[in-house]
């Protein structure tokens, strides 16, 4: 066999080289990019800082002063220029001296005490929050209760009482999570606050009722993960700019009221982990902006709503473990256009094959004519499977997806041998010319 002529071994060398470097070019737009991005900021952010700093001089109020120190919250630098360490501290501008508004409170050593005169110099505060701050309990002066307008308690506190909470008449955002709430009921915490928005006090042991009436300017009400019983009132669907509403891991039961479709700015459902029953009310489909619907772990009857599917919003729907039943009213498209589907555990629910592949596996059964699940939902062998591809439809892939994550080796091996054959064909094709040509 004759020896490759050097323009040959050229050429060939020129086509292994376009073959990788493909991947060097896809990084060499992006290595630019990530110096560029370090710049920008510091340029920005260190005039703006003395910037703010100029203006304003006045220095913080000595009484606020000494109430910070004795939070231990370092004070040599001045606590009013932002951005403060770990955002603890923003101030307001009077004149001669600035006042703290809003003070964050974090990973508090367990000695520290906060004392009734410390607070009482801090009635200028309007946003107040502690995270990991497990202190004891304190009183509060009354001016610091009603100037409040934001409050939050994460893993802190200890433990909180609804009466001691319901003194902050003035809050517009309230946060509990993660701390125990003794009260025996939610209005006890919310009857006087007429000007709350956001509402959120979760993992907290809360026991009672719903409330019978909420504000109306509620935006956002989250009390999951507590022990509230009873049924939803009607009520609580007067709420027309509420958008996010969290009742899961409650004992709530009762059906869910008809008068649900009134909630037209709702985006974020979740009522799972109750004990609610009947059907899915048709009169959700009033609310056009639903992205995220979890009604999972109920005791819900009746067929799957077919408005669902018109939704055009929709990424999460999870309608797990309840008692529906019927034939699911949704094509293939439907499905892959959403985060999360999940219909398993419904015993009488199934899918019209010509409709939806077995492929999806969606955890029920197929149809027979009739509409009925051709044989019990293959429970053991579809759990193991949703736990290895639980992220089925969180990308638009086609239906052989699911064969990808099976056989994914198989295909590596296929597309590599593939290529290994064609440079091989390209060798031989180059010989073959060498030896015609030349
Ligand atoms: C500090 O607060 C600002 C404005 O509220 C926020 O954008 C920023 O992310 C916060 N920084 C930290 C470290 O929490
Ligand atoms: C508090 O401590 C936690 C864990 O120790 C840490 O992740 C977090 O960043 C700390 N928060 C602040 C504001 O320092
Ligand atoms: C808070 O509410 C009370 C009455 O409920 C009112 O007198 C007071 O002015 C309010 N305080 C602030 C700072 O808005
Ligand atoms: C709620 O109660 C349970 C059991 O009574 C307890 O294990 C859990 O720690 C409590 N949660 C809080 C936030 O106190
Ligand atoms: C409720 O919201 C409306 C419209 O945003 C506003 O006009 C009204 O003053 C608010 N009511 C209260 C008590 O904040
Ligand atoms: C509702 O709350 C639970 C428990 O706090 C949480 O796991 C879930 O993600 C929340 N759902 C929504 C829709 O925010
Ligand atoms: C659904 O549940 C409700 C309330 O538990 C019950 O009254 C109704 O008969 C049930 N319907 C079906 C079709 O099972
Ligand atoms: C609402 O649900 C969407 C989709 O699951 C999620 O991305 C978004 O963060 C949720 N919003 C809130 C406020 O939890
Ligand atoms: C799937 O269902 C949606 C909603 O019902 C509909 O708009 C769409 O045309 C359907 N797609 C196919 C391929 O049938
Ligand atoms: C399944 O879908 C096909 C085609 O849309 C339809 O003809 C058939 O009646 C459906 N079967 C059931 C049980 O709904
Ligand atoms: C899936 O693969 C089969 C062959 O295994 C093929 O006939 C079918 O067209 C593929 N479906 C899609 C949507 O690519």
């Amino acid at each position: 066999m004759k020896p490759l002529p050097p323009p040959l071994f050229f050429l060939l060398f020129l086509f292994l080289l376009s073959t990788t470097a493909t991947p060097a070019n896809a990084t060499k737009p992006a290595t630019p990019k990530t110096p560029m991005l370090s710049p920008t900021p510091s340029p920005t952010s260190s005039p703006t800082s003395p910037a703010t700093k100029a203006p304003t001089s006045s220095p913080l109020d000595p009484k606020q002063i000494e109430a910070l120190q004795s939070f231990n919250i370092p004070t040599t630098r001045d606590p009013c220029v932002q951005p403060s360490p770990r955002n603890a501290t923003i101030c307001d501008n009077s004149k001669p001296f600035r006042h703290l508004i809003s003070l964050h409170l974090s990973n508090c050593s367990s000695d520290l005490s906060l004392s009734f005169n410390a607070l009482k110099s801090l009635s200028s505060l309007r946003s107040l929050s502690f995270t990991n701050c497990r202190v004891s309990p304190i009183r509060f002066p009354s001016d610091l209760s009603l100037s409040l307008t934001s409050f939050s308690c994460i893993r802190s506190l200890r433990r909180l009482s609804g009466v001691w909470l319901s003194r902050f008449v003035n809050l517009t955002d309230l946060t509990v999570s993660q701390t125990p709430v003794s009260a025996s009921g939610v209005y006890v915490i919310l009857g006087n606050m007429h000007k709350l928005k956001t509402l959120t006090i979760s993992h907290a042991n809360l026991t009672g009722f719903l409330p019978g009436h909420l504000h109306l300017n509620l935006t956002h009400v989250d009390l999951s993960d507590n022990k509230l019983k009873g049924k939803i009132p009607t009520s609580l669907t007067l709420l027309e700019d509420l958008g996010f509403l969290n009742l899961s891991s409650n004992g709530l039961n009762g059906e869910i009221p008809a008068e649900f479709g009134d909630l037209v700015s709702l985006k974020n459902l979740s009522l799972a982990s109750n004990s609610l029953s009947g059907s899915i009310p048709d009169t959700m489909s009033g609310i056009p902006g639903l992205v995220h619907v979890d009604l999972s772990n109920n005791q819900l009857n009746g067929t799957v709503p077919k408005f669902l599917s018109e939704l055009k919003g929709l990424k999460v729907l999870n309608l797990e473990n309840n008692g529906l039943h019927g034939v699911l009213p949704f094509n293939a498209s439907f499905i892959k256009r959403l985060a999360v589907f999940k219909v398993a555990g419904n015993a009488n629910l199934c899918y019209n094959h010509t409709v939806l592949s077995s492929k999806l596996k969606l955890g029920v059964a197929p149809c027979d004519k009739h509409g009925l699940p051709m044989s019990p939902p293959p429970s053991k062998e579809t759990s193991a499977d949703r736990e290895s591809d639980s992220s089925d439809y969180t990308d638009d892939g086609d239906d052989n997806k699911t064969n990808k994550n099976h056989h994914g080796p198989s295909k590596v091996v296929l597309g590599f041998a593939i290529g290994i054959s064609s440079i091989v064909f390209l060798i031989i094709f180059l010989i073959l010319l060498a030896k015609w040509c030349c």
